[in-house]
């Protein structure tokens, strides 16, 4: 059967004062799967390490820390992210060093930087708290806000303007491939019949409205494949991950670490093909030349959140780390 996970990114947040009121603006985000990534990284050669979706940087701030021979080359495509995160790791000087782009310029980040190799990478998929915590970004079905949703405030289409624009395939198809939501028609109907939306809180209530009552009792909040499905569209989550999963691992030096924490199927399944793909010979047999030249020196790696963490933070419980290590130089690959 496939995999239906849906992130359980959206839950009730806790400031940092330990109140839950989700209006907190100050950039706090428990970072996923700490122990297991810091301890990949631990076993990283000196070098570059590139962390793809930086967001407050508590991934690579614990990853520094760990390891003195690593450097950091941070992206993000949130300028409000990347302000958190220089200022969590003001104290490191020109060990780090951040850059708002989308994780599918990685290779234009590192030429500017005069990055060649890379020590490892992480990719810590989806939003982070403070995106969905923070109203106005629009991207809470439980804080009213504008239907916004964009990771890159500057970014050209707004949830607004699918939501009220898209004719009901297109909508169809985003709530069901985005979203795995078993109601997209109907969904998509109701969105049509109530246009114009501008609201989160609105979008909410008509999801809610429009799915038979016997389901909203079951699988978390009923607006939230709904609203997953529209971020991943809006943003563009899912076409630039392959590409750009691929671009990283070609950089991995020997000894190397590359990590993808996925918290939806969508996202996981691209990952998993992508490493399947980098860590198999597809090479017809009796055919010379190798289709994929490093397949044997790139191990993958694959674990789930402890028990003890998904009873901490709910938002571990739909993650899976997924990666590989690159065991040997592609050079020595292919001369065996
Ligand atoms: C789950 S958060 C990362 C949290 C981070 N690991 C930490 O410990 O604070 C994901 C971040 O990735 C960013 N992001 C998502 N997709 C991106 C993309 N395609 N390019 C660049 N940044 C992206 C988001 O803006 C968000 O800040």
């Amino acid at each position: 059967m496939a995999d239906q996970r849906v992130s359980d990114n959206e839950i009730p947040p806790v400031a940092h004062d330990g109140s839950t009121d989700g209006r907190e603006h100050e950039f706090v985000h428990d970072p996923v799967m700490l122990a297991e990534i810091v301890a990949e990284a631990a076993d990283a050669p000196d070098g570059v390490w590139l962390d793809c979706t930086l967001g407050g940087a508590g991934h690579a701030r614990a990853v520094l820390e760990a390891h003195g021979g690593l450097r950091l080359i941070g992206l993000d495509r949130d300028p409000d992210a990347l302000a958190a995160a220089g200022e969590r790791l003001a104290d490191l000087g020109d060990r780090a060093e951040l850059h708002r782009c989308r994780f599918d310029a990685l290779d234009r980040a590192l030429d500017d930087a005069g990055v060649d190799r890379l020590a490892g990478f992480l990719f810590d998929l989806g939003v982070s708290s403070p995106q969905l915590d923070v109203a106005e970004r629009g991207f809470s079905f439980r804080h009213d806000g504008p239907l916004d949703m964009r990771m890159d405030p500057d970014g050209a289409r707004t949830a607004a303007d699918l939501v009220n624009t898209a004719d009901h395939g297109t909508l169809a198809r985003v709530l069901s491939r985005y979203g795995d939501e078993r109601f997209a028609g109907r969904i998509a109907s109701a969105i049509i019949d109530h246009r114009p939306i501008t609201r989160t809180a609105e979008l909410a209530e008509i999801v809610v409205q429009a799915i038979p009552a016997a389901a909203r009792r079951t699988g978390g909040h009923p607006a939230k494949r709904t609203f997953q499905a529209i971020r991943i569209e809006i943003n563009d989550e899912l076409t630039v991950l392959g590409p750009a999963l691929d671009a990283a691992i070609d950089r991995l030096d020997t000894g190397g670490r590359g990590l993808v924490l996925t918290y939806h199927s969508g996202e996981d399944r691209i990952t998993k093909s992508v490493i399947r793909d980098r860590t198999t010979d597809h090479t017809p047999v009796g055919l010379a030349v190798r289709h994929e030249p490093d397949f044997a020196a790139l191990r993958p790696l694959a674990r789930k959140a402890s028990d003890d963490e998904c009873a901490r933070n709910p938002r571990a419980r739909s993650a899976r780390l997924r990666g590989l290590v690159r065991t040997a130089a592609v050079d020595a690959t292919e001369a065996a």
